[in-house]
Order: structure tokens, then sequence, then C-alpha cells
């Protein structure tokens, strides 16, 4: 029997494709790294998942689970081949549990679509990623993704109740429970978020919430340099006043988002940090005139956005700073490329200023901007695809960014993944660590079939 006739009798005639053209649809992620799956397979459960697993085991085909394709190191891209499982059919919200402050998922729902429901209910998933109007919440997990909201509310990580989770021999386990607490045994829920696929298929997931915040104030503090808005930053975590978002823009990144929505219009400077709190009425106000007096010694402008409106401008330009890019030049054949590293909160003004020097000795320009109230820093380099010198010097820079955040003690991703993207800095981040990886896969996927060629395992 062909192969993709078993795949038809496990998920449907109509979910199992082979056709070049849907092939090469599914062939990258919103990266540059590419590989062409063999059959695209759509299961609508995770029973399917499971026979689909456990026939690839049998017959040694690789799997690559995949969302909603919104990934930037290539996690999703099926390098050797084989079966790109799609998950965004598996979009149930299949509880929403108030009394238990948690929801119950397929991997498949859009993450703002839970936020949505979630609204009406006076709640929220606090985990806020720039494509949140894309990605899926089965990538987001196997990502521990996180965006703008996770220097108060913490990473993905921090929500994962429990997953079912598909093996690569096609057994189904549970990591967790619906308890908030629980000490019995490894934990295997945080072992598998941030996997990328590389350990099992995720197939439902039991999340926290949190009941939506009365009000919120954005305060946008001005300053001459990037480092100093760094300084202001630290400044203010250290005073004890944690926001709800703390983003640095450089002065290309404002010009991106003023372009991209002319209602914004955040002043010309160095580097802006927009600072969100969120609270009570009288906690938002008292904790905005707190930052604006740490801020007062570093800063050049500092304003309060006038009302909700104008908050919701600036969140969802900045949402799609790093797609908006292409308008400060729109005739050139432009690629992004976007780093996320991590540095401990004392290095950033270090790591602002040598992302800073790495520009100037690469003579290229990079965009930095991110959530760096968490340390983590985007620096996204825009060049002409075409031109094989300029790939070269994006390459170099980019290496020293890395190695710069390594050797700050920080990391080379700090919420996109490693995928295939940053294999190569798995040894001189984790040291022996991945070693102990190596071997948690070796046990887990015997024969190597889950999501081969990422995270360096
Ligand atoms: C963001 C994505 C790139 O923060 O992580 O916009
Ligand atoms: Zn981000």
């Amino acid at each position: 029997m062909e192969l993709i006739t078993n795949l038809q009798e496990i998920v449907g005639i109509d979910s199992v494709s082979a056709s070049p053209m849907e092939l090469y649809c599914y062939s990258s992620d919103a990266s540059q790294i590419r590989g062409t799956p063999d059959y695209v397979v759509r299961p609508q459960d995770s029973e399917q998942v499971s026979k689909i697993l456990k026939f690839a085991n049998e017959h040694e085909i690789p799997v690559t689970a995949r969302g909603a394709g919104t990934g930037l190191a290539g996690g999703a891209v099926a390098l050797e081949g084989g079966i790109v499982l799609d998950l965004s059919g598996m979009d149930r919200i299949l509880d929403i549990d108030i009394n238990n402050l948690q929801v119950a998922v397929e991997p498949g729902v859009v993450h703002s679509k839970l936020n949505e429901v979630l609204k009406a209910e006076g709640f929220f998933f606090p985990p806020d990623p720039g494509s949140s109007a894309m990605c899926t919440l089965g990538g987001l997990i196997a990502n521990n993704g996180s965006g703008m909201r996770s220097v108060k509310y913490g990473t993905t990580r921090s929500y994962v109740l429990d997953l079912e989770v598909v093996l690569a021999d096609g057994s189904v386990i549970h990591t967790g429970s619906k308890t908030l607490k629980s000490s019995a045994g490894y934990d295997l829920t945080r072992l598998m978020v941030g996997s990328e696929g590389t350990l099992g298929v995720i197939t439902k997931a039991i999340l926290k919430i949190h009941p939506l915040p009365k009000a919120r104030t954005v305060v946008l503090a001005s300053f001459e340099t990037p480092e100093l808005a760094g300084e202001a930053v630290v400044k203010t975590l250290s005073e004890g006043v944690i926001p709800s978002a703390c983003e640095i823009l450089d002065r290309t990144t404002v010009e991106v988002l003023n372009s991209y929505d002319p209602n914004i219009a955040i002043p010309d400077a160095g580097a802006t940090i927009l600072f969100e709190f969120d609270g009570t009425k009288s906690s938002v106000v008292e904790e905005a005139e707190i930052v604006e007096a740490v801020c007062k010694p570093f800063a050049s402008g500092i304003r309060v956005a006038a009302d909700r409106k104008e908050m919701e401008e600036i969140w969802s330009a900045r949402r799609l700073v790093g797609a908006a890019i292409s308008r400060i030049n729109p005739n050139k054949t432009r690629v992004y490329v976007g780093e996320d590293v991590g540095v401990p909160i004392k290095e950033i003004p270090r790591m602002l200023k040598l992302v800073q020097s790495i520009s100037d000795e690469f003579d290229l320009p990079i965009m930095t901007y991110g959530h760096v109230g968490d340390g983590n820093l985007h620096t996204g380099m825009c060049i002409d695809m075409l031109d094989n010198e300029q790939w070269e010097r994006l390459n170099l820079a980019a290496d020293k960014i890395h190695k710069t955040a390594i050797m700050l003690d920080g990391t080379v991703s700090a919420e996109h993944g490693i995928g295939s993207a940053r294999c190569e800095y798995m040894r001189l981040e984790r040291g022996d660590a991945l070693d102990v990886m190596i071997l948690i896969k070796r046990a887990l996927d015997p024969k190597g079939i889950l999501n081969p060629g990422k995270l360096g395992v």
C-alpha cells in the first residue's frame, strides 16, 4: 500500500496532501529557513495524531508539528521531509472554567481568539506575543513564547497546568493536572514547554487565566540614546515598580511605527520606552508618577498616552513592527531577519551599546526593539535579499550579537525558540546541559522522528 493511502485511512482523503503547490506553502515559516515536506496531514483529534505518530515511528518517517507557521527560527520547517502535521484545524476552546481560573484548549486556537472570548468573561491569558492575531497556542507553548506582558506576568511556561502530549510511539500522556500546584514527580509540563515538537506533539492544554485589570495607562519616555533608555529601565525595575509592559523602540522602529500609522506620532528620539501599568484607576496613576520621577534624570521627554484609543493604536502598531519594516523602503527586495537575544536586566544598557557597535562594525543598520523589561531585545536587520555580500555581513553581525548575549550570561533566544536557526549556539550557551537534553531526546524519541534537526539535540 502506498504511504499516502495509510495516512488517508487515518485522517480521511481530504486531510492529506502531497500536491507540490501545497507542499511549497508548507516549506517555510516566517524565517528564511526552508525544507519541503513529503506530506501535509491535518489531524482533527488526538486519536488521529496518535495513529499518525505510531505509523510514522514504525516506518521511521520524520514528523514536524506546525501551527500557523509564524515562527522565526525554522522550528516548524520539515528539514528532513516526511510529514508536516498541520494542527491548525484542532482549534476548539474546549472549556472555559472560570471557577478554577483555567481554560482547556486545542493547540490550533489562535492566541487573540482566546483573549477575545475571555474578555467577555472579564479574564485574559497574559502572554502576549507580537503575532497574537495569527500564532496558535500550540506553537506558543512549544516555544515558550511570551511577548509584551511577561515583565509582570511571566512567560507561557507559568500558565501551563497540564498538557496532553502524543509521544513518538503514539502513546498519549497527561503531564500535569487541573490543580494550580503539584509536587508529584518530575515536571514534565515544563519539559514539554519549549521543547519545539522534538519530544512529543501537544494535542491539548490546560492554561491558567487572570482577571482583566480595571485600568491601564501608558507612559512614553524619550531618550537621547538606547543606553540611557536601558539605564532608566534598570532603575525603574529596581525601584520596585513592575510595569505590565516595558518596550524599547529605537529611532528606526519609531520611524517604522509612525509610517505604519500616522495617528501614532511617537516623538523622534534615540530611543523610546513604552511603560504600561495595569491595575486599579488609582494604582496606575501612582505607578506612572513614580516612573516619570525615576526616568526624569535620564529622559529627554516624558508624556502619558492621551486615552484608551491612543494606547490601543500604539500597541496594535507595535505588534506589527517586524512586518511593517518593509514600509521604510518598499521598492527593494528586502528581507527582515530578527534576532531574539535576552540578557540579565542589569546588562541591558551594555547589550544596547554593544549592539550599536556591532551595527557600526558591520556597517549594517540594526533596528533594536523589544521587551526590554525582560532583557529581551529584537535586533532587526533588513537587507536586500539578492545581495550575497549583505547576507554575509548580516550573518557575521548576527553571530556576534548571539555571542555577545552569551558573554553577558544571556540567551540566544528569549522567546522565539532555537529551531534550526540557532542550534550552533546551544553548546556554547547550555554547556553540558545539552548532553542531558540529548539523553532525554533519545529516551523519548529513540528513532529521532520528531522534528529532526532542531534544538541541537
Ligand atoms: C515581537 C516579536 C518579533 O516582539 O517577538 O514583535
Ligand atoms: Zn518579541
